[in-house]
């Protein structure tokens, strides 16, 4: 039933002259869509659109390569640090992190607080990279709200790199790589991840936003085009992000209202809750999902490897809209659920419904 689209070489960055999605700061992130970019602009380059939601945002780079194709785009997505990922590159269009803000944020602990060297002693890296975490966010406050985003992106790129396979479910060193990442400190890869965003910065001329919401929250006038990348729900096992990526998720409000389950090794935090992750709950979470949106154009991102499968999400889709087409890509997910994954080679679904 789908069409199946040529291998990676057809398909590239600078096919659609996507260069600053190219070099996209790229966060290691469970379902990151950055290698598929390349397709779907192809497929949307077709579409007339002008306004487009990427509802579930992730890493942000769907928003930056649509705000590159000179679009107005909303991104959304429920986790803290991932939306102001994308305050920091999708709706911020013009500051950057000056060479003073730099020395501000990296003089010595205003306050004094130390928060993080006392939860995170002994869990995930050296005490040195926990004192600099809690000291930059003791300068964090004198920044204004966009300078605030791209620091605290920064922080979370630069974790989530020295971290193994950038997930915080593990504690010790087993899985030590060798990486240059993982034994450098994280001052330094905070450095780095500024210089990155810093770069990443740019102005499309239209009025980005960036939410941090449920998407059954939000308000579904206005899009031309909306672009679905839920988790998926996979056979077995479970497509949880707070269990991954806790860490950042704490990180990008300093843990502020945000409830540690103290007797977690991880120190990790409560489950968000979501429709899409688990077997019994997607098919009834889409079918709200589409209905709600109808009046907009719908690309869809689903995995070959999850449930439903692609004939029952076509029949889904179909409910509301008539004319689809489905196009199947190969790509090899980088990471498994398992510590013990190895790189597994799915179709990645792109379902276009108008
Ligand atoms: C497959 S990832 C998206 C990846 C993204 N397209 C990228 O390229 O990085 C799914 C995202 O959906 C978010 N999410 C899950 N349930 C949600 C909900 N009900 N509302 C908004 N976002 C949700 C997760 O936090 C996660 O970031």
């Amino acid at each position: 039933m789908s069409i199946a689209l040529a291998p990676d070489s057809v398909y590239s960055f600078s096919e659609q002259n996507l260069t600053k999605t190219a070099v996209y700061p790229r966060l290691r992130y469970m379902g990151s869509k950055y290698k598929i970019v390349p397709y779907l602009s192809h497929i949307l380059y077709h579409l007339p659109f002008e306004t487009a939601l990427d509802a579930f945002s992730g890493s942000g780079v769907v928003s930056y390569a649509l705000k590159e194709m000179g679009k107005e785009v909303v991104a959304n997505d429920f986790l803290t640090f991932s939306s102001t990922i994308s305050k920091a590159l999708i709706e911020n269009n013009c500051e950057t992190i000056s060479k003073s803000d730099l020395e501000l944020l990296l003089s010595s602990n205003k306050d004094g607080r130390d928060f993080i060297q006392r939860t995170f002693k002994d869990l995930y890296f050296p005490q040195e990279d926990h004192v600099f975490l809690d000291s930059i966010w003791s300068h964090m406050s004198g920044l204004s709200q966009y300078k605030q985003a791209i620091t605290i992106s920064a922080l979370c790129l630069a974790a989530a790199r020295k971290q193994p396979r950038g997930v915080f479910t593990i504690t010790d060193v087993r899985y030590d790589d060798g990486r240059r990442t993982m034994h450098t400190p994280l001052k330094s890869l905070f450095v780095e991840a500024i210089e990155q965003y810093n770069a990443a910065v740019f102005n499309n001329g239209k009025n980005n936003r960036a939410l941090c919401s449920s998407i059954f929250e939000i308000n579904p006038s206005g899009f031309d085009l909306v672009y679905f990348d839920p988790p998926y729900a996979p056979p077995k096992d479970d497509a949880d992000y707070i269990k991954r990526y806790h860490f950042l998720e704490g990180l990008s409000v300093y843990w502020q209202d945000q409830k540690i389950m103290e007797h977690t090794k991880t120190k990790k935090l409560e489950k968000k809750f979501t429709p899409f992750a688990y077997k019994r709950t997607i098919r009834e979470a889409l079918r709200e999902l589409f209905d709600k949106f109808k009046q907009s154009t719908i690309i869809l991102s689903y995995s070959s490897n999850s449930v439903p499968d692609e004939k029952e999400l076509y029949s889904i889709l179909h409910e509301v809209k008539s004319n689809i087409e489905v196009y199947a890509i190969p790509h090899k997910y980088s990471f498994g659920t398992q510590v013990t994954a190895t790189r597994r080679q799915v179709n990645e679904y792109l379902f276009v419904g108008r």
